[in-house]
């Protein structure tokens, strides 16, 4: 039997960064699905492809090899993580992932890396759609201003020039996009476990995490 950890929440819970640590501790994959629909849109955004021109979007997906690779995402052979987490795809992401074709053919490359794999996923629809089944379950989830907060810092170190109100605009309303959309919203699993990880740092979450795998 596989193993399988699915972590759901807003954008800056701290989902991707919590997952690779998890990882690491209990020998899993990291699959970082935020990843794959930024791959999505950044090949449809370089393609001049709308989110309506649905049919040309699932011909580049066709196109697309993706793996994973020390946490990141190899798309045909290339690492272009630095790329996907540029405010311009952050800003566009919702739109492309709202689209139940291309939401179809993700979710199906995913269920098939979990069959190959003992895996830590984190997403929207990780532990509601992907792994419907997985035995441990987590929903994280701070204020929005929290994850703006923590957003900043983090581009900010990357020396790419941004301002907070501007991240904080872009969380709530991508909150809205991913709780609102008609095709797998993001909401918490009925069996997942909620964290709320304002004011505690990654240390505490990881060892939330790890307590709950190993009982
Ligand atoms: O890192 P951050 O939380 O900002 O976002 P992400 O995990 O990279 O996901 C980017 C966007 O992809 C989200 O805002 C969702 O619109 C979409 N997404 C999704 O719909 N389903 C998933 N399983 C993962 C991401
Ligand atoms: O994947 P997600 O969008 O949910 O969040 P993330 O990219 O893992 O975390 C966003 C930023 O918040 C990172 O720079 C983390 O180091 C930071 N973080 C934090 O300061 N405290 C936490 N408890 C979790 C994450």
């Amino acid at each position: 039997m596989r193993i399988s950890v699915a972590i759901d929440g807003p954008a800056g819970a701290g989902k991707s960064t919590i997952a690779k640590i998890v990882a690491k501790k209990f020998n899993l994959m990291y699959i970082n699905t935020g990843a794959m629909y930024r791959a999505v849109t950044f090949v449809s955004m370089n393609k001049d492809l709308a989110p309506t021109q649905v049919k040309n979007i699932c011909e580049e997906i066709d196109k697309m090899e993706m793996h994973f690779e020390n946490d990141d995402l190899i798309l045909n052979g290339e690492n272009i993580n630095e790329r996907l987490t540029h405010p311009d795809i952050s800003k566009n992401v919702s739109a492309y992932a709202s689209i139940r074709e291309v939401r179809q053919k993700l979710v199906k490359l995913q269920q098939e890396m979990s069959l190959k794999y003992d895996v830590i996923m984190d997403g929207r629809d990780i532990g509601t759609v992907v792994l419907k089944d997985a035995p441990y379950k987590f929903f994280l989830t701070a204020t929005a201003e929290e994850r703006a907060k923590r957003r900043f810092i983090e581009l900010t170190e990357k020396n790419i020039e941004v301002e907070y109100e501007e991240i904080l605009e872009d969380i709530i309303r991508r909150d809205y996009l991913d709780t609102h959309r008609e095709v797998d919203p993001l909401t918490m699993a009925e069996d997942a476990i909620e964290i709320d990880t304002t004011g505690l740092d990654i240390d505490g979450v990881v060892n939330k995490i790890s307590e709950c795998i190993r009982k």
